[in-house]
């Protein structure tokens, strides 16, 4: 059964931001690790191309909406591409087969009897596509996280019984585990526990959107068709539209990742229309916090939008996974300092860890014929051999449950342990008597050792970094990501070998040529605001 799990399907109102990224590189580790695990991974990405937002935007800018989307789609494709996110599916909304499956899926909704005709008054906000709970009547006010005022609505559409799934969606949400972090659960059980209203499904007089089938006029409310998405793409692409096959295809997700924000739609809606259609759960829907900017919101109008192109040009790919993934607690919000992040990515990366194994394998290449030096015989109790096991542990039990952090400061602290280790030894002035170049060759191979397995398990988190850690050892990189990103036919296969074949203390061959030294992460030097 492949491990499912899905970025959310961003809008295709604008370009990618740095939050659509953040949730993507934390994705990407997930698959990265579980590949190595050995799990057959199905990582799932793509882009939500209806509603009224859409397509308002594209007639903004003067372009047919699908125009529009075929443009911003593309766009967050590439932008994948360049950062390396291993995703084996890439869905369209605007897919055709999208389309045929949402049919399916309402067809079963309906046979359930859960889509009844309503009369939807209410203060609606375009850019979160969503009702909010504004009384009715009365003037516009703002919405609390767009600033925009709220449109009326009083239409007719179709309802979706929500209220039939309180008694489910309640037991559903108190399971452990089900909403995590656990400090998000809390308040969906609050908004559940204040009875579940149904919801209208539908939109009159709104073109760009699916054709509700057998209900002229309407077509499906955005979130309604975007939801379904994670559902098209699982199917391959010579599968027949058969909702069935879906169990063979990775369905239910593991867990979908998204920002609190659109918690209720993943953790409520979705499930119960999942019930609807007789179709499995998700078993688990992570919300992560919001990322702020020196300590304000990031939006177009203050001018301090972090954009990823910008980053990935400046900074590179290790330094902003780095500090995103191991400074921001998976799940709280988080705030991206300028200063912080060049200390942090210039003293773990450039120093603690690339000038760790820069200088070891120089004192190697220049004491020992350019060669790995020969170990000492009781090396696996060797206490760096130690250490090692001891993050690894750490690493797999924190990545299991999305503890970026906390894997990341394992490494670093394999990382330190071997500095503090070199320093001790000092084999410099070591090496000033012949007598003791045996002790000097085991305590570099030690620390040659070390900066393998530090490598080795920077995969899922740094896989360029730890790529390029590998080729200075000599060693063959260790396969984290798939061949060709995007619409793969089948989820990927487990790379082979998998990573704990490289997780033994011992394998650097005594003897084997080290190449030329050169540093495996370049400093940042940020003169300028990014
Ligand atoms: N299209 C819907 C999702 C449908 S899923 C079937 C959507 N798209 S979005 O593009 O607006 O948002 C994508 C994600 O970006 C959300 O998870 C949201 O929480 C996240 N973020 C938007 N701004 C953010 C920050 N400033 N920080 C972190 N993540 C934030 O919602």
């Amino acid at each position: 059964m492949p491990y499912t799990l899905t970025t959310p399907l961003y809008y295709v109102n604008d370009r990618a931001h740095l939050g659509s990224t953040y949730t993507t590189l934390a994705c990407d580790a997930i698959a990265r690790f579980q590949r190595l695990r050995g799990e057959q991974v199905c990582f799932i990405t793509g882009c939500d191309e209806h509603g009224l937002k859409i397509q308002r935007t594209a007639e903004a800018a003067g372009l047919s909406p699908q125009d529009h989307c075929d443009r911003i789609s593309e766009g967050y494709r590439d932008l994948w591409r360049r950062w390396q996110i291993s995703n084996d599916r890439f869905i369209r909304t605007t897919h055709p087969r999208h389309r045929q499956v949402v049919e399916a899926f309402f067809a079963r909704v309906e046979a359930s009897g859960d889509v009844v005709e309503g009369r939807q008054q209410g203060w609606y906000c375009v850019a979160c596509e969503e009702f909010k709970d504004h009384p009715p009547g009365g003037t516009a006010v703002d919405c609390p996280i767009h600033l925009r005022p709220l449109e009326w609505r009083d239409e007719l559409n179709l309802f979706f019984r929500l209220s039939r799934y309180q008694r489910q969606i309640e037991q559903l949400v108190a399971q452990p585990g089900f909403i995590a972090p656990p400090s998000r659960r809390r308040e969906v059980e609050n908004f559940v526990a204040t009875g579940l209203k149904d919801f209208s499904i539908s939109r009159q007089n709104l073109p760009w959107g699916i054709p509700v089938p057998g209900h002229p006029g309407h077509t499906f409310y955005v979130w309604f068709d975007a939801l379904v998405g994670y559902l098209s793409a699982l199917l391959d692409p010579g599968d027949p539209i058969d909702l069935n096959l879906l169990a063979e295809r990775g369905w239910p997700a593991r867990v979908h990742v998204i920002g609190k924000d659109i918690l209720r739609f993943h953790a409520v809606f979705w499930p119960a229309m999942l019930l609807s259609a007789s179709l499995p759960l998700p078993r688990s829907v992570f919300g992560h916090g919001f990322l702020t900017r020196e300590g304000q919101k990031m939006g177009k109008s203050l001018g301090n939008v972090l954009d990823p192109e910008v980053l990935l040009d400046r900074c590179g790919r290790d330094a902003v996974r780095w500090y995103l993934l191991r400074d921001i607690p998976f799940g709280d919000d988080g705030d991206f300092q300028q200063q912080r992040f060049s200390d942090l990515v210039n003293n773990d990366l450039a120093n603690t860890i690339g000038n760790l194994l820069n200088r070891t394998s120089s004192m190697a290449r220049k004491w020992f014929e350019g060669c790995v030096p020969p170990a000492a015989a009781t090396d696996s109790s060797h206490p760096l051999a130690l250490a090692a096991h001891q993050a690894h542990a750490t690493v797999l039990e924190a990545m299991e449950s999305f503890d970026f952090r906390r894997a990341a400061e394992a490494i670093l602290e394999l990382a330190t342990a071997a500095n503090g280790y070199l320093n001790e030894r000092a084999p410099w002035s070591l090496m000033k008597r012949e007598a003791n170049r045996a002790a000097v060759g085991a305590d570099l191979y030690a620390v040659l050792e070390t900066s393998r397995w530090v490598a080795v398990l920077l995969t899922p988190l740094l896989p360029d970094l730890a790529e390029r850690m590998l080729a200075q050892l000599g060693w063959a990189p260790i396969q984290s990501g798939v061949a060709e990103p995007g619409d793969r036919q089948t989820a990927s296969l487990p790379p082979e070998p998998d990573w704990s074949a490289s997780l033994s203390w011992g394998l650097l061959i005594s003897g084997a040529a080290l190449p030329e030294p050169v540093p495996v992460m370049q400093r940042l030097e940020l003169a300028t605001p990014l």
